[in-house]
């Protein structure tokens, strides 16, 4: 056996915020193995990769990543590959016969098993475990924080989904859905927020129907209310939440709290009715605006952004109209945009044809784009000359000589420097903005 001590491990990831916010679980799994992380991959002694199937796209990129690391394994025999996540889940076994060169195989609900697998390697095999849990939460696990301005941080509080909307991929790379010990998540968000965090995302694929029942019941908006009663000064935020249960409980919760921030993430997919319900999205178009208006009534100030697939099976012209009339009715602060990719085994694939042609699909999705555009400016140009409390996260992109950091409706916010610094709340007065920006200065 060679001396674990020395062993350096570099770990990539690909994907969502769950999965990087598993690396985190994985490098601290590691770590108490003596395996140390590195941000050097060139004196690493396992690359692990954590990967991401949503879209076609996404493994994509991943393989064209193994490749390159297949080229640094010429050079360096002794080096491994892991492949860790959602295509390590999906593809399992047929990973390690279509790309030469993996060594470990390691599936989501996997990683306390990681330490043995790299144990089996040594002797020259691969390893892998694909199998998933029902129970695992990775909840006594404090995480390593990778990359960290050490002002915002995220917090896992359940995996898996099984709302298997027809064309996604994730009910089956992440399992049965599982919510984790609210007893863990706030003595992890206290001990984040003593360490100097001011600002903790809980996150999970579907968090509004977070639900522990042990030792008595804990819902979402009540966890919400516990971690926003830990100090004023720690901001909460929470990803994602699915419009078919996102309640007026949960609203409330947030109205009345400060430091709950105004801002939720409601991803609406389409507009039309008759493609949410062949996405087995479970709302319809209806169903999704009376939540906005109530959002809208007890929150008036509250930002709203959203997922939206543009050309999924049998999308007509009318239907793609209805979807750009929702965006305006709901006028969002910001939208991730994507074309609908087919994944196999999904209900979509098995069921449907994916018959809108490519080039329909990326007209749609370029008028899906531009309008985004100008609903962000036309929401960021209703800020200039309003003051708004912003969380400094560091240096602008531009310049040292600016701060940047968000306000409550998570819009970025910079301004000059000053003696301000990291951690800070700031209050700024906006006097101008882009259509992803707003630019403001200081105000006492
Ligand atoms: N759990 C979250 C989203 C998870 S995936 C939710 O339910 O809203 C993030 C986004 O990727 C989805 O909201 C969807 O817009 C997009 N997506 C998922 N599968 C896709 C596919 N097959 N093709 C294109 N976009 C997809
Ligand atoms: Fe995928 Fe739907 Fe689950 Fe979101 S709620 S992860 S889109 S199956
Ligand atoms: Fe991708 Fe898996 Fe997240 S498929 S989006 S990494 S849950």
């Amino acid at each position: 056996m060679t001396d674990n001590i020395t062993k350096k491990i570099y770990i990539e990831t690909y994907g969502c915020q769950m999965n990087f916010s598993d690396s985190e679980i994985v490098g601290s799994i590691l770590t108490d193995h003596n395996y140390v992380t590195t941000n050097e991959i060139e004196s690493a002694h396992i690359i692990f990769i954590n990967t991401c199937s949503i879209r076609d796209h996404a493994e994509q990129r991943v393989r064209k990543r193994i490749a390159e690391l297949r080229r640094l394994k010429k050079k360096n025999p002794e080096l491994k590959i892991g492949i860790l996540g959602c295509m390590a889940e999906r593809l399992k076994e047929k990973l390690l016969e279509e790309e030469q060169g993996v060594d470990i195989i390691a599936g989501p609900d996997a990683y306390r098993d990681l330490p043995r697998l790299i144990n089996t390697i040594e002797n020259g095999q691969q390893a892998i475990n694909v199998l998933l849990s029902a129970e695992e939460t990775y909840g006594d696990i404090s995480p390593v924080r990778f990359d960290s301005n050490k002002i915002s941080a995220f917090i896992s509080i359940m995996r898996g989904c099984q709302n298997f909307c027809s064309y996604c991929v994730v009910p089956f790379t992440r399992g049965k859905e599982r919510s984790r010990d609210p007893e863990t998540i706030i003595a992890e968000a206290k001990d984040l927020f003593e360490q100097g965090y001011r600002e903790l995302t809980l996150l999970g694929q579907n968090v509004n129907s977070y639900n522990w029942h042990e030792d008595g019941q804990t819902n979402f908006p009540e966890l919400l209310e516990k971690v926003a009663e830990i100090n004023p000064l720690l901001r909460v935020r929470f990803a994602t939440s699915h419009p078919k249960d996102i309640s007026d409980q949960l609203i409330r919760t947030i109205a009345d709290h400060a430091n709950i921030c105004k801002s939720i993430h409601l991803p609406v997919q389409s507009g039309s009715s008759r493609i949410l319900k062949l996405m087995n999205r479970k709302y319809d178009r209806e169903w999704y605006l009376d939540r906005i208006s109530s959002i809208k009534k007890y929150i008036p100030d509250c930002g709203l952004s959203t997922d939206i697939i543009s050309g999924f099976c049998s999308e007509t012209e009318a239907d793609h109209q209805e979807t750009l009339s929702i965006m305006e009715t709901v006028g969002y602060n910001y939208a991730f945009m994507f074309k609908y990719s087919e994944r196999p085994d999904t209900l979509a694939a098995k069921k449907y044809k994916d018959d809108v042609p490519e080039q329909v699909k990326s007209r749609r999705l370029t008028e899906i784009i531009n309008l985004q555009q100008k609903l962000s400016l036309q929401n960021n140009k209703k800020d200039v000359g309003k003051t708004t409390e912003v969380l400094v996260e560091g240096f602008s992109k531009k310049s040292e000589a600016h701060l940047s950091g968000r306000n409550s409706q998570n819009k970025v916010v910079v301004f000059p420097r000053e003696n301000f610094k990291v951690g800070d709340y700031v209050k700024v007065k906006i006097e101008k903005c882009t259509a992803a920006t707003l630019i403001g200065k200081a105000v006492q």
